[in-house]
């Protein structure tokens, strides 16, 4: 085994060095403090790796991302979600009899408790519906209060049924109740869009448009939602407060938040004239505090792999579906003038997965505060194969340490002598 040699104070200190399946090397410092009484300091954790886990391979460098070893392109081109939600979780493709058992599964617990109706009567009919969903998966863990292996399946079949409730709340529309006849997707697609009014005929090119994009957003290794789901339920709390959690920190414009931010960001510029170089010189701008959502990734240094299969579905999906989007020209032209710039270049700064799936739900008739929505419900399988893994594991409580930097011991000062 190969070690890592340290100089702390002239004092020399050996670690021993980890190497992943793909070559991957880390230094292995979990006695660091023990013997030099040093810790590491990594804000943003850049450099530090949290876990060892078997579930999701990216080389942001060149532009490789696999779930279970599976490429990505592969699984687009030929799985469905629900296939892929069980290999994340189980670590296997499904044979055909687990399968079928599976969507069984996930058909027949998507009827959520009757009385769950109630706390989405008691919701504000302008509450995000990211807010609305964070909430409810919490209160999942009312009806099902025990720690079970069936939670698992519970929280993938009812998240749709929460989603579409979520949206329908906002728009002032009845409720659809799930159907057990009709696939993961099928049945989502029915419960968002179908009204009491007529029949709903769910387009083929919706359906796959969708699984397509749950795919893409199933797992994506240590990022800010999964790391969170990891710490939060290496505290034991129950899955569905962990996953909640999970929930709240994809929304952030920052990271699963930014696909709503990447369609209002193109609003803006249409209705600025589709002057998309003003925005792009606007984002080089330091103080201008304006970024061009989409853009960026602290992994993939090259391109997105989901971004790149996403631009070529957008053209593919608006066109099947009859729709012409301005803003697909904007964002092209974005895209275009972006990576031809210096400022760009030098950062390596490229579209991500955000970039373009919005234009896609837009296409498909999803409303904008409902983007994230669908990013987490695709997320789901990954955030739930994550916290698996690391209960199985057996791992710790997570618990960083720090450097402190504030005052240093002082006497308490009475309040009438405070300035
Ligand atoms: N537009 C303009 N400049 C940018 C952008 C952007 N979108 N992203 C990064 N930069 C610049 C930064 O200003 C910084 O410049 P500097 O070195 O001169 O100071 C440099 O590029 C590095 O940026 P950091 O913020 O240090 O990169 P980090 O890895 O911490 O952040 C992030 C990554 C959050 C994705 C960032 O690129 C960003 O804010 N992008 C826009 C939001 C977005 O699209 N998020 C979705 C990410 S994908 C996902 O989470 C699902």
């Amino acid at each position: 085994m190969s070690t890592a040699k340290l100089i702390l104070d002239g004092k020399e200190y050996e670690f021993p060095v980890v190497v992943g399946s793909e070559g991957e090397v880390g230094i292995d410092i979990a006695k660091l403090r023990d013997v030099t009484g040093a810790i590491t300091l990594d804000e943003g954790y850049g450099n530090t790796g949290s876990c060892r886990s078997a579930i999701t391979f990216i080389d942001g460098d060149r532009g490789i991302l696999r779930y279970r070893g599976y490429p990505i392109e592969e699984l687009a081109r030929h799985a469905t979600f629900v296939e892929v939600a069980y290999l994340l979780i189980y670590g296997k493709l499904p044979n055909a009899t687990e399968l079928a058992r599976w969507r069984e599964q996930l058909a027949t617990n998507s009827l959520i408790h009757e009385s769950m109706k109630h706390f989405f009567e008691g919701c504000s009919h302008v509450a995000h519906p990211m807010a609305v969903l964070s909430s409810m998966v919490t209160m999942l863990s009312a009806c099902h209060p025990h720690e079970e292996p069936e939670n698992i399946v519970r929280l993938l079949a009812k998240a749709p049924t929460l989603a579409a409730f979520s949206y329908k709340k906002s728009v002032g529309q009845p409720f659809v109740y799930p159907r057990t006849d009709l696939s993961y997707t099928e049945n989502f697609l029915n419960m968002l869009f179908s009204l009491p009014t007529g029949p709903y005929e769910i387009p083929k090119v919706l359906d796959q448009a969708l699984n397509l994009l749950l795919i893409l957003h199933a797992d994506h290794e240590q990022n800010c939602s999964t790391s969170t789901v990891r710490m939060v339920g290496s505290g034991h709390v129950s899955l569905f407060a962990t996953i909640a959690a999970g929930i709240c920190a994809l929304w952030g414009p920052r990271h699963g938040g930014a696909n709503q931010e990447v369609i209002e960001m193109l609003e803006l510029i249409a209705r600025d004239g589709g002057n998309y170089r003003k925005y792009v010189d606007l984002a080089k701008e330091k103080g201008s505090g304006f970024r061009l959502m989409g853009f960026g990734h602290r992994v993939y240094k090259n391109f997105d792999p989901r971004a790149k299969i996403l631009k070529k579905a957008a053209d593919a999906v608006l066109e099947k579906l009859g729709v012409e989007d301005p803003l697909l020209e904007i964002a092209k032209n974005l895209e275009k003038v972006a990576l031809e710039d210096e400022f760009f270049i030098e950062r390596k700064l490229y579209p991500n997965v955000d970039f373009y799936s919005g234009i896609i739900y837009r296409a498909m008739g999803i409303p904008t505060n409902m983007f994230t929505v669908m990013f987490a419900l695709g997320r789901l399988p990954g955030w739930i194969s994550q916290w698996k893994e690391a209960r199985d594991g057996g791992a710790r409580i997570s618990r960083p340490r720090q450097i402190y930097i504030g005052e240093t011991q002082r006497p308490y000062v009475p309040l009438a002598e405070r300035a």
